[in-house]
């Protein structure tokens, strides 16, 4: 088979924008994937389903509980979990025959099958028990990532679900007991609450979120309470007796003491992902992981092996779709001798729940843990006029400032559409601007964004309407 000058496996979006950009760069490319369509675990069974339910239940709440006091009068809404399910998959249809789309449009070649690296400038491609093996310049890994289990408990998809069938569930559940309080315990159980599930959240910890500023976390579990949430901090499942009709889950506090049992008629584990390297032959190809079983990279996303490169979940760093793609551009741009670069200190991260939580750059915490002295600029959505006559006033922006040069190192955002609002802080932060920056930079009024625009002024102590 004529030679490629780049292979990419794995199609989600570290893969397939890796491919598009190295073609634009005039690379002959091919990706190869080993599921029935392309997009990864982002466009299949990560970012896009969650969001399409996501906003699907937040309707079916809204039209619940929202509406009558716009004067909206409406019947009790009726759920039809069916058709939200074709809602979600047409959405998941929609994005994978965009990609689809993209790979023609830039000739790039779809091999179809797992893709296993025979050494540099070699991919074996398998599928439906035939094989071939393609010859390129240059491979990029991007095969993502998978599930973290827990030990003893066995992940049926149907019962005892991870993020996967909590996608798909046919019924919404009586009770549902997740483990975990991080981002897809929170998007998910936000989603099975909604539609009417009873939700109880078991975390190892003693804070949701982990990684998010702390005073951010904290007004988000004391919302999401009001909600009707239900936390169990600093605990563990340890075990769920599966043998009832109800499941049992054992709980047991982290610090160690006596056990309680919980029952459920579904238990969510997500309690992280893990790298996803199987069949790729990386040790017979001598492809060096790290400890936590990850590709391990330098600093131009080159593995131990000449020629072979890795980006996105597979690879250190957040798990993030976007942290994923720019990686992508990168490793395109400097496989063709530009310089392609990524700047980790800013990758936002979002928590599509209502409200939204957003963040980037450094938390409090991190401040205080690196001794960097800095001012905060704080402003409540209470006291922002769109937010107050759309009667949304949960949350607030938090702008963490160095308290030398005033250059802003952290933004962090709950609230409605936080996860829009967050990116003018990351533009100013890909700049390096300061706190006054954005407090003289003009905002349209009357909108959510003023917020951000008075935590800056509220830096320098002079905010507004507060
Ligand atoms: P993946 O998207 O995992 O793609 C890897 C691809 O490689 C897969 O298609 C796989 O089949 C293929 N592959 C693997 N091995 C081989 C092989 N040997 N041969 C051929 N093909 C192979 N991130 C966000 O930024 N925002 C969100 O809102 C968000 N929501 C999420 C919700 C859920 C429920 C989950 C589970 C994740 C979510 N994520 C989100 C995380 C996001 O999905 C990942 O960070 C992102 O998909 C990583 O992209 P990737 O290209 O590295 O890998
Ligand atoms: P996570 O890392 O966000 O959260 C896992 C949580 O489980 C942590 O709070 C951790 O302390 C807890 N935990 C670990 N072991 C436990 C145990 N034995 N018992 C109880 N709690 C335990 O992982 P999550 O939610 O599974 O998400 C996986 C990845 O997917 C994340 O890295 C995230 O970046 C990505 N994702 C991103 C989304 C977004 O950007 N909106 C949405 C969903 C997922």
């Amino acid at each position: 088979m004529a030679p490629y000058d780049l292979v990419v496996i794995g199609t989600g979006p570290g893969g397939y924008v890796c491919a598009v950009r190295a073609s634009q760069l005039g690379m002959k490319v091919a990706v190869v994937e080993k599921n029935a369509t392309l997009g990864g675990t982002c466009l299949n069974v990560g970012c896009m389903p969650s969001k399409a339910l996501l906003h699907a239940s937040e309707m079916f709440e809204e039209a619940g509980h929202s509406f009558a006091k716009m004067g909206v009068s409406v019947s009790a809404p009726k759920l039809e979990l069916p058709a939200m399910m074709n809602f979600k998959q047409q959405g998941i249809d929609g994005n994978v025959k965009g990609v689809e789309f993209l790979m023609k449009k830039n000739k790039i070649d779809v091999l179809k099958g797992t893709g296993k690296i025979l050494g540099t400038g070699k991919v074996e491609v398998s599928a439906d028990g035939k094989s071939q093996v393609v010859e390129t310049k240059n491979i990029v890994i991007a095969t993502g990532s998978d599930i973290a289990r827990l030990k003893g408990i066995e992940i049926d998809e149907k019962r005892i679900v991870s993020s996967t069938g909590a996608l798909s569930l046919d019924k919404v559940p009586g009770k549902l007991l997740i483990v975990g309080a991080g981002v897809i315990g929170l998007e998910l159980g936000s989603v099975w609450k909604r539609l009417g599930a009873d939700v109880v959240v078991v975390e190892f910890l003693d804070r949701i979120l982990p990684g998010m500023d702390g005073e951010i976390a904290k007004q988000f579990q004391r919302i999401l309470e009001k909600q009707g949430f239900a936390f169990k901090l600093g605990a563990k499942v340890t075990a769920v007796d599966t043998s009832g009709k109800t499941l049992k889950a054992t709980i047991e506090p982290a610090a160690g003491g006596a056990a309680e049992t919980l029952e459920a008629d579904v238990v969510l584990v997500c309690i992280g992902r893990v790298p996803y390297t199987e069949a790729l032959g990386l040790k017979e190809a001598g492809v060096a992981l790290d400890p936590r079983g990850r590709v391990q990279i330098d600093s131009h996303f080159a593995t131990s092996v000449k020629g072979v490169y890795a980006i996105g979940d597979v690879v250190a760093g957040p798990m993030l779709a976007h942290k994923a793609e720019d990686e992508g551009v990168a490793v395109a741009e400097i496989i063709a001798g530009q310089a392609g670069h990524v700047n980790y200190d800013v990758i936002p991260g979002v928590v599509y729940t209502t409200p939204e939580v957003s963040s980037v750059g450094k938390t409090e915490e991190e401040l205080k843990q690196a001794g960097v002295a800095y001012t905060v600029g704080k402003f409540p959505f209470t006291a922002n006029g769109r937010s107050k006559v759309n009667q949304t006033t949960d949350g607030f922006v938090k702008i963490l400032a160095d308290a030398k040069t005033d250059r802003v190192l952290g933004v962090h955002i709950i609230g409605r559409e936080a996860g829009e609002m967050i990116h003018e802080a990351c533009v100013l932060m890909e700049f390096g601007g300061s706190a006054e920056d954005l407090a003289r930079t003009c905002h349209a009024h009357p909108t959510r964004s003023e917020a951000v625009k008075e935590a800056a002024l509220a830096v320098g102590k002079r905010a507004i309407h507060m």
